[in-house]
């Protein structure tokens, strides 16, 4: 592997190449100083798919030890279903390999902290892939309210209204025990941004979900999958803010799929996703104006997440060139998964979750 901090080209290698790894090619083909040299996947039918989307010739492989060994890649993109990224990222541990790790880090707690402690002395740069931070509105979102537009925060939600979950190779997100359930597969994203906005840690975790309308008709091997498809949690936070997160995977019919809102002592701000607009509202005097934040079409058709990924990997690959620190880093991806796991506790145990049960 060459240092990082080089001119040349970044070379990435991308382990799973199915939606996501392929959302991930698209990108890294757009980007200046990258490009996608190696793929690994034991889906015949994904390694085509790669090999249609990259940008040049890659090297194919079939098993991602034999791509670890060839010494050809700088970077590595896990892109694998969550129930493997623990036992991948063992073997990319042993690279000095700058590493972008899908989220969630892992599906259990055990694994998810082991991975993080693991990722402290990593040779290379080690990066959770939590990319919705990276949608320009968002990004904008997050400075205002941290720019203190609605004054001092109070409340912040996040609603995501949007179809069931896709299906994937083998389905293997049918089931809670493939996936870490919905709460930390799909609203790790969300426990991440709260921690993000809100700038304190989550003292307590109350929930209600459940499986109500989705995938009840399925069947795997006699088996009728278990992921909840609609939920409320409430989160406590350190610093008195009180989050919510409104989750619910049978409502297409949504204008927008994202709707966030913090709300300060003097005005509130929500942000909507796909219509990319900013609502400022002040109380005194009581007034509401909106602001569009654009995202050239090429990005926004380079996936499925706002342009998210774009600008995902332009902040990773400013990590690995000048040698910084991840903006998102597996203690964060630890305690998203967490966050999760406690609000499938409460909901299983019908009762609050104090994040002290977790040894963070
Ligand atoms: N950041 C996001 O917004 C976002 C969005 C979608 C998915 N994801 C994450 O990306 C990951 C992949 O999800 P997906 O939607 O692409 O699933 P997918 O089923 O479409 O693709 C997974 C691919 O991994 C391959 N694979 C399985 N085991 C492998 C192994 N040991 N080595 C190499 N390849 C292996 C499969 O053959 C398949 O091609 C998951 O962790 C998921 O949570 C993140």
């Amino acid at each position: 592997m060459r240092e990082s901090g080089v001119s040349e080209a970044i070379r990435y290698g991308i382990i799973g190449s199915g939606m996501m790894g392929i959302e991930h090619i698209m990108n890294i083909n757009m980007i200046e100083g990258a490009h996608v040299a190696a793929i690994a996947d034991p889906h015949d039918g994904s390694r085509e798919w790669a090999r249609a989307t990259a940008a040049g010739k890659i090297s194919e492989y079939a098993d991602y030890r034999d791509m670890l060994a060839a010494d050809e890649i700088d970077a590595v993109i896990i892109a694998t279903p969550n129930y493997t990224h623990a036992a991948v990222l063992e073997d990319v541990f042993a690279t000095k390999l700058h590493v972008l790790c899908e989220k969630p880090l892992a599906t259990t707690y055990d694994d998810a902290r082991k991975v993080a402690q693991k990722a402290e002395t990593h040779g290379g740069v080690f990066w959770v892939g939590m990319e919705y931070r990276y949608m320009p509105p968002v990004t904008r979102f997050v400075e205002e309210v941290h720019g203190g537009r609605a004054g001092r925060l109070r409340m912040f939600s996040i609603r995501e209204h949007r179809y069931p979950f896709l299906q994937k190779v083998d389905d293997w997100n049918r089931f809670s025990i493939n996936t870490g359930g919905t709460l930390v597969e799909k609203s790790c994203h969300y426990f991440d941004m709260m921690r993000h906005v809100v700038q304190s840690e989550p003292v307590r975790i109350f929930a209600s979900g459940g499986q109500d309308v989705n995938h009840l008709d399925e069947r795997y091997d006699g088996k009728v999958p278990d992921i909840l498809d609609n939920a409320y949690v409430v989160v406590d936070f350190a610093n008195g803010v009180r989050a919510m997160h409104d989750l619910c995977m049978f409502a297409e019919g949504s204008r927008n799929q994202e709707e966030m809102s913090a709300v300060g002592e003097t005005g509130k701000i929500e942000c909507l996703i796909p219509e990319g607009n900013l609502v400022f509202g002040t109380r005194h005097p009581k007034q509401v104006e909106t602001l569009h934040v654009p995202v050239s079409a090429e990005v926004l058709k380079a996936g499925f997440h706002h342009g998210a990924s774009y600008f995902q990997h332009l902040a990773f690959q400013k990590a690995i060139r000048e040698g910084k620190p991840a903006t998102v880093t597996a203690t964060d991806g630890l305690k998203a998964v967490a966050m999760g796991l406690a609000a499938h506790r409460s909901i299983d145990e019908g009762r609050p979750v104090l994040m002290s049960e977790f040894d963070l």
